[in-house]
């Protein structure tokens, strides 16, 4: 996880890395740190805690033209003002922004302690500047020296704008920003010649007091975007980051090492080839991501899903009323391949794996393919079977979740067929999928995922729906759903207008410490969306079951004190779930009851009733879920926690 932003250019560079490290918080809010090069010495500022807290002690004159940042998520080393980044190396020369995690660090640890190196902090990070500078000063452990009369440089060896080749290659006449690219004495090649010791995953950006106008950045499992503009040239993990000045961007990948000045930029694949990739514009709509009239992120999110999910069924261009289905054009499967579909696999991560497993009985229930929903990190360990007539969605809001890349790339890997169901576009599983459906929920910025989810779900039975039209599902019944669907925006209205309500049932179960959360069939998932919810913003103790498990171990837990929360849409399990709760109450334990169903019993049972409005049951966690999303919020506001940055978390898990 954690954020990078750097610059070099004409313009103030303090400025442009706050603004950055602020549009980057989502991917950690541990610490955050910016190092500058100022009246040609590194100056870092960094500390621990929110990001107001480093912005609060910048001192004015820590100002430049050239800098790096970062907002941290903690992996190793402790929540401290030294384990934020920049690492400076040990003579204050380099500062290295790492994202990513060194798996051998402890053994590079060892090995430059005893070179006499001391280290100022408990990360695994930190030995990347360490690396830099004695591979730089040529005496790391490449052996590589800079100054011996073996390279035929020699004479430029000080010399940052030296004209110099690849190692090994002659040197060629090279345009002058490319001079220095590759230069064995220079920048890019000592943090190339670092990098063949470390064994893991990175993106890193690095700052040298000695080349005060070079950045070089390097990538390899965590992403890394450069932006291009007339005044200079941005690097970041997100180009979010930066697209409040160009939106111009070359995407680095994996292995490449890139070297960047105010107005160059030249890109090394892993054999120091240079590559040459033309820059992108992308669409990154900044402006959406202020809080509004709203309170917090979340709860703009919240109010924001009807409006989210019409842009999911394409304000109704996603839907073919005359045919009854959904056309989806990411989806390239012609008729006969989608009849010959035995199996369909969903995967991600957290609240993307619980909407796959909505999409799973939506594909089962609509198109009659035997459906399963995979934890992509487990994917990854378990030497799936990929058969040819299986079909993968990778469902992900940020499109840079590691573990759900990594799987995608596996089963690629074994000749899978793998679509994407993403927010972010461009994003790296976007790109790595190649195809599949946006979801266009519009940014995301709490960490709690909520509009992306009712995307996601309404994207994958717009999928559910176009296959089973072409497998089972008569005409009519498509029609029928697709009128039920166009209904759900406003039906969602309708529930948000009862915040109130859910307002005070969460004041009134306030104290409590433990809850459950109870659905079956397509509600199940929704129990266990509900208490990820719970848990992840108010750090209570929260459980979803299947409610036909209550009797296998989890009533033991109910007494007076936990509330449990039944998803009980009318439906063929309602009766089931009737009973359920009553098991519950004969427990003494209290019942909170989100449904639509017309139950005098349900009424009687509950402590507190949400009412949500009457759809197919195929399509009720659009509506059972927003309840106790806003249930979620206000006991979280109640307990006085920070609703769009709970701790421990972040908004984008680019680490496995
Ligand atoms: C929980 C939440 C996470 C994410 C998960 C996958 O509210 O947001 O569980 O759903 O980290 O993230 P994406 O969807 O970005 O792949």
């Amino acid at each position: 996880m954690c954020g990078i932003i750097g610059y070099t250019g004409e313009h103030h560079v303090t400025e442009i890395l706050l603004h950055g490290l602020k549009r980057l918080e989502y991917r950690g809010y541990d610490s955050s740190g910016v190092g500058v090069l100022n009246r040609k010495k590194i100056r870092v500022n960094k500390k621990a805690g929110a990001l107001g807290r480093l912005t609060e002690t910048m001192e004015a004159d820590l100002d430049g033209t050239i800098g790096i940042a970062h907002t941290r998520w903690a992996t190793h080393g402790g929540v401290t003002d030294g384990n934020a980044h920049p690492h400076l190396s040990s003579d204050g020369s380099i500062a290295v922004v790492h994202n990513g995690i060194i798996d051998n660090y402890q053994e590079l640890r060892e090995r430059l302690a005893g070179r006499g190196i001391s280290f100022s902090s408990d990360t695994d990070s930190e030995v990347l500047a360490h690396l830099i500078q004695l591979e730089l000063q040529g005496t790391g452990f490449s052996g590589f020296d800079p100054r011996g009369g073996a390279a035929a440089h020699s004479s430029d060896s000080e010399k940052p704008s030296g004209s110099g080749a690849a190692p090994g290659k002659p040197a060629a006449k090279r345009s002058p920003g490319e001079d220095q690219a590759l230069h064995p004495a220079g920048p890019a090649a000592a943090v190339a010649r670092a990098l063949e010791f470390v064994r893991g995953t990175y993106g890193l950006v690095v700052l040298f007091k000695e080349f005060p106008e070079t950045l070089v950045a390097a990538k390899n499992g965590s992403p890394l975007a450069v932006g291009i503009s007339q005044d200079g040239r941005y690097i970041a993990s997100d180009p979010i980051a930066f697209a409040a000045y160009t939106r111009q961007v070359i995407f680095l990948e994996d292995r490449e090492l890139a070297v960047i000045t105010p107005d160059t930029l030249s890109i090394f694949d892993a054999a120091q080839a240079e590559v040459r990739r033309p820059a992108e514009t992308i669409d990154v709509r900044s402006a959406d991501v202020s809080k509004g009239e709203y309170q917090d992120y979340l709860e703009k999110e919240i109010f924001e899903q009807p409006e989210s999910i019409r842009r999911a069924f394409g304000n109704g261009g996603r839907l073919d009323r005359d045919f009854g289905t959904a056309r989806l054009g990411g989806i390239e499967l012609n008729g006969s391949q989608i009849r010959n579909i035995r199996q369909a696999h969903f995967i991600g991560m957290g609240t993307a794996m619980y909407a796959g497993q909505v999409g799973a009985r939506m594909m089962e229930g609509l198109a009659r393919i035997s459906s399963h929903t995979l934890d992509a990190s487990e994917l990854r360990w378990s030497n799936p079977i990929v058969e040819d007539d299986s079909v993968y969605f990778a469902l992900s809001q940020s499109g840079e979740t590691l573990d759900t890349l990594l799987a995608v790339k596996e089963l690629q890997n074994r000749g899978g067929r793998v679509y994407g169901i993403i927010n972010a576009v461009g994003s790296t599983i976007a790109r790595a999928c190649g195809a599949g459906v946006y979801i266009h929920a519009g940014p995301e910025v709490s960490v709690a995922s909520t509009k992306a989810f009712t995307g996601q779900i309404t994207s994958m039975f717009l999928l559910a729906l176009s296959f089973g039209r072409i497998r089972h599902l008569s005409p009519s019944e498509g029609k029928r759903l697709i009128d039920a669907l166009e209904l759900i925006p406003d039906q969602i209205n309708q529930i948000l207008a009862q915040s109130a309500q859910v307002q005070d049932i969460a004041r009134r179960f306030k104290h409590a410490t433990s809850f459950m959360y109870l659905g079956r069939g397509v509600s199940y998932p929704i129990a266990m969306e509900g208490a990820l919810k719970l848990k992840e913003l108010s750090y209570l103790h929260a459980e979803g079951f299947s409610s036909g498990n209550l009797k296998h171990g989890p009533l033991a837990l109910i007494d007076e004190t936990v509330p449990s929360l039944f998803i009980a849409p009318e439906g063929d399990t309602l009766d089931k779930v009737i009973s359920n709760i009553q098991e519950v109450k004969a427990r003494k334990g209290p019942v909170i009851t989100v449904t639509n169903a017309d139950s005098r019993e349900l009424e009687e049972l509950s402590d507190a009733l949400i009412r949500v409005p009457k759809c197919p049951e195929i399509l009720s966690p659009l509506l059972t879920i927003v309840p106790l999303q806003l249930f979620a919020l206000y006991l979280t506001r109640e307990l006085g926690r920070n609703v769009d940055q709970p701790r421990n978390l972040a908004k984008s898990v680019t680490t496995d």
